[in-house]
């Protein structure tokens, strides 16, 4: 062998052992590691090709009857602030319900040891300009940060164990984190910026699992959230509109005090922005499960 291909083969081997060691460290030897997004946000693009070897193999999978629900809001509605919640928009209240009955074989995790997951992962199930759906499997005592979701709504439902959760709105009476124009862009004028000081109230201070119904959180309610993984779980979330379009990017943060972590609902809470805690967030993992197919409504 000359010394070019030695050190080649020298070179692959290295890297063989480093993505065996990376699927062993998130997923064991069942999932790979989605080298196409490194985007911690799950916000994946919908560039992979279809999978559907481990849905139901029925057309009717809930992922599907969520999508042409999302599909059909689209097609109906332009984006206004709070027009996305259960109280004004037939779909929203219809995908709520609809989630209520999803499970783990519904997005192809039924067969997984994810007990032994070591770390977050996210995986991306459809992300268009109008909507997004993810997983995220957060591993028993794993926090999700507190982040906020800016002018979108968020319906979330848990497949697998049991969380805490904390959500805050802020106290403003408008609650447009950005200005956005006609033409989509946004305006830069209300940006959050690291360090900056946000008064909240907490909303939501709770536990939630697999036999609570779907909820939600909107522009205006609850917006900021964190959950605190008390066992391991798996979480199903639709975004709307999504992060990425138009680019609205997520902001953490952290107590301002300390012992404000101990909370009764409609507390003022006061929050600093904080920069990404990118050591803490999701790893994105390819998604194997049940992918919608677009049908013509
Ligand atoms: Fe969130």
């Amino acid at each position: 062998m000359s010394s070019a291909a030695s050190i080649i083969n020298r070179y692959t081997k290295k890297l063989n052992h480093f993505v065996n060691y990376t699927k062993r460290l998130i997923f064991g030897v069942n999932s790979t590691v989605d080298n196409n997004n490194n985007n911690s946000n799950c916000n994946h693009n919908s560039s992979s090709s279809n999978n559907n070897n481990n849905s139901n193999s029925l057309g009717n999978n809930p992922i599907q009857i969520i999508y042409e629900y999302l599909s059909k809001l689209a097609a109906s509605q332009t984006f206004s602030m709070d027009i996305y919640s259960p109280e004004n928009s037939e779909y929203i209240k219809k995908c709520l319900l609809v989630m209520n009955n999803l499970n783990l074989s519904h997005v192809g995790l039924e067969d997984l040891s994810l007990n032994q997951i070591k770390r977050s992962a996210c995986m991306g199930i459809q992300n268009n300009e109008n909507f997004e759906m993810a997983i995220f499997i957060l591993p028993k005592g794993a926090i999700l940060p507190l982040h906020d979701h800016p002018n979108m709504t968020v319906l979330s439902k848990i497949l697998l164990g049991r969380l805490h959760l904390q959500g805050f709105s802020r106290n403003i009476e408008n609650n447009n984190y950005y200005v956005f124009m006609n033409n989509n862009e946004q305006s830069n004028s209300n940006v959050l910026q690291i360090n900056q000081q946000i008064q909240t109230s907490i909303t939501e201070n709770c536990e939630k699992s697999i036999s609570d119904s779907a909820w939600y959180l909107s522009p205006s309610n609850s917006n900021i959230h964190q959950f605190v993984a008390l066992e391991t779980c798996v979480i199903f979330d639709v975004l709307v509109p999504p992060y990425c379009f138009p680019n609205r990017p997520c902001n953490y943060y952290a107590f301002e005090n300390e012992t404000d972590k101990v909370l009764n609902i409609n507390d003022n809470v006061l929050l600093k922005v904080i920069s990404e805690p990118s050591n803490i967030l999701p790893i994105p993992v390819k998604y194997n499960g049940y992918k919608p197919t677009e049908k013509v409504l």
